[in-house]
């Protein structure tokens, strides 16, 4: 890994967009302590104070064409999972790119693309984990869901690198399985951590609103919905599910 760590960046993402233009090595790993423009999925914020939480980005090249990462964010949000579950934190998963603890978010993905489509293909994956931050932190009012953090699980500050001393080799270790032999071993893992397996869901894109019953996912990672008019196999991007 290349190591990048500041006290202060606009976004871990942008700076693993800088850095691959500055530099050939790769994989890059970017942390920060405090993001001022940090961003979540569908244009939103992501509140990231000093010193509390984990902002990191993974800027990592497939040698694979962008259709056949179809997946990957959920590899991602497994490794984590994984790494937790080990820490004794039940995290669950909402398809395609959200942890989950207490039902409560707890951290969440963005994943980029940075150059073409074709192999091989550079990649941008962004995590924020909610790690110290207290309920009455000043700016989290502004959060638009339930959230939590590990300290509010556990009730005492977790030790930031611990976490990650823990989370970025399982990552790697997953990353280079997806590379080498596909998402048919995450499919099978996938339904231990599924937070809304058999539950009435929405789907929600620009257009419309499908509802239907969450089935779990396929070997490439879409969502199967139960739905009126039968099966549906949902693929990620721009759209969100809701209970
Ligand atoms: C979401 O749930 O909407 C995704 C949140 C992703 C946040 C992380 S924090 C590190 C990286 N830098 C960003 O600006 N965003 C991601």
């Amino acid at each position: 890994f290349l190591f990048d760590y500041q006290v202060e960046s606009t976004s871990t993402n942008e700076t693993v967009k800088t850095l691959f233009k500055t530099t050939l090595h790769r994989p890059i790993l970017a942390t920060t302590e405090k993001q001022t423009q940090g961003r979540g999925r569908r244009g939103r914020v992501w509140h990231s104070p000093y010193a509390q939480n984990c902002y990191l980005s993974l800027g990592y090249r497939f040698n694979a064409a962008l259709s056949e990462l179809s997946g990957l964010s959920l590899v991602v949000g497994l490794a984590f999972a994984e790494a937790l579950s080990e820490l004794n934190f039940p995290v669950e998963l909402k398809w395609p790119n959200d942890l989950y603890l207490n039902g409560k978010k707890l951290g969440g993905i963005l994943v980029e693309l940075e150059g073409t489509f074709d192999a091989p293909c550079d990649v941008i994956i962004g995590v924020g984990l909610n790690v110290n931050m207290p309920l009455n932190d000043d700016g989290t009012e502004q959060i638009d869901q339930a959230w939590t953090s590990l300290s509010q699980y556990k009730g005492e500050v977790v030790d930031r690198t611990h976490l990650l001393l823990i989370i970025i080799p399982k990552l790697e270790s997953f990353l280079a399985i997806f590379e080498q032999q596909g998402f048919t071993k995450f499919a099978q893992l996938w339904p231990q951590y599924d937070r809304y397996i058999d539950q009435a869901v929405n789907i929600i894109s620009a257009e419309k609103v499908i509802t239907g019953i969450a089935q779990g996912i396929n070997e490439q990672g879409e969502l199967l919905l139960q739905t009126e008019q039968g099966l549906l196999n949902i693929s990620g991007g721009e759209i969100s599910l809701r209970p």
